[in-house]
């Protein structure tokens, strides 16, 4: 079959090397990047480290506006449907590249397959929430990381098409573990296990709210005081916000803060840690695979396993709540393996099935 692959944002390049080793088994792969990140350490450091061919078109994309980026990707996507044609188109995730993707097929009667169906975090004011459901809505096949996923489907009547494959994110970690290991990040920041705190935060709804990121600022930098050695790998659009609101040189008077990290370094990095805090999706649910314990600066999560088995604790951008749980020393012993394994196989035989049911 000939696929066409829709990425551009760093969770969707790991995503993608996972699955497309197992899908180039049997398909032509014709591989979309958009362009919406682009730096270095939020783009090629993934490409190489994960292994994954050169995109054969790069739309180039990048930063602006949501509309000026839906728009322009919806145009180039388009395009290269209308030359290749392809039988299928695979989207990945709750990105605008997403977004753009699934209507570029929609739209073009290009059959969809949407890796990380049927999560809903029920807050439809974050852009993740939308995307995420009118992903779901254009695709044929719907490949659900977990079962509340699969029934979150179920509850909007989207039944067809609807399979429980776990996360792909779960094949890339593990086939990725070993070799994070190796990794010298620890004794470069001379850091020792579990005795420091690993920190990522780049959604909006916190970066772009004055007193959102004024908070987690304010709880970062006491725990600093408190004695607790903080490392903040930091996302572009972050840094350049705390710059703007002036609070990034006093932050990093308590905390380490280090550009975006390589997968196989923040791998290790989160694998050491004592404890994580962190508003990601992909972090959350890598943090509750590798057991380590989470903070999530939100008020809800689409990964509700991993709170319900309380590894993970949302505190929103409450400061006390972010010290406390933090300074605490309370640890989970329930685990469950909800994130399943051989994600990425399943969804290659199925998408074979597929195939069959085409030419046949
Ligand atoms: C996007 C996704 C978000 C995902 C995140 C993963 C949308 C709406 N959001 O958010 O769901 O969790 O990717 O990291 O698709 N920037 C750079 N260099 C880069 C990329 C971005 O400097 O390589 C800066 C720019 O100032 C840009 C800002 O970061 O304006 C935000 O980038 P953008 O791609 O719009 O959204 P993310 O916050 O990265
Ligand atoms: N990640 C990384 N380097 C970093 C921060 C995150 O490699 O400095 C990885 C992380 O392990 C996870 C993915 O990026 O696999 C999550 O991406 P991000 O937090 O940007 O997006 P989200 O998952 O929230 O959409």
């Amino acid at each position: 079959m000939k696929i066409a692959s829709i990425i551009g944002t760093r969770p969707q390049f790991i995503k993608y090397g996972a699955l497309s080793k197992e899908l180039q088994k049997a398909h032509s792969d014709i591989l979309i990047h958009t362009g919406q990140h682009y730096d270095y350490q939020m783009n090629s450091v993934f490409f190489e480290q994960l292994g994954i061919s050169e995109p054969d078109y790069n739309l180039g994309v990048g930063s602006g506006t949501h509309d000026f980026q839906v728009a322009e990707m919806l145009k180039g996507i388009s395009d290269i449907f209308r030359a290749h044609n392809p039988d299928m188109i695979m989207l990945y995730g709750d990105t605008n590249s997403t977004l753009a993707g699934a209507l570029a097929a929609v739209q073009l009667h290009i059959k969809a397959a949407h890796v990380e169906a049927g999560l809903r975090g029920f807050d439809k004011s974050t852009v993740e929430e939308v995307n995420r459901v009118v992903a779901d809505y254009c695709s044929d096949l719907l490949f659900c990381p977990t079962q509340t996923a699969v029934l979150n489907l179920r509850r909007e009547n989207i039944t067809r098409g609807v399979y429980l494959t776990g996360d792909v994110m779960v094949d890339e970690l593990n086939l990725s573990k070993e070799i994070a290991e190796k990794s010298y990040i620890l004794e470069n920041l001379g850091l020792t296990d579990r005795q420091y705190l690993l920190v990522t935060v780049h959604r909006s709804f916190n970066t772009d709210n004055r007193q959102s990121l004024e908070n987690i600022v304010t709880a970062l930098k006491a725990l600093g005081e408190m004695g607790e050695n903080i490392v903040f790998p930091v996302h572009p659009r972050t840094e350049k916000i705390l710059k703007d609101f002036r609070l990034y040189d006093g932050l990093r008077e308590r905390c380490r803060l280090l550009e975006p990290q390589g997968y196989f370094e923040f791998l290790k990095l989160m694998n050491h840690a004592k404890k994580i805090l962190t508003d990601s999706g992909g972090v959350q649910k890598e943090a509750y695979i590798l057991r380590v314990p989470c903070i999530t600066f939100r008020e809800n999560t689409e990964w509700v396993e991993t709170v319900e088995d309380g590894w993970n604790i949302l505190v929103g951008t409450d400061v006390n709540k972010i010290i406390k749980t933090a300074r605490s020393n309370e640890l989970s012993n329930k685990y469950f393996n909800y994130f399943g394994t051989g994600a990425c196989k399943k969804i290659a035989q199925i998408i074979d099935k597929e195939e069959a049911a085409l030419s046949g």
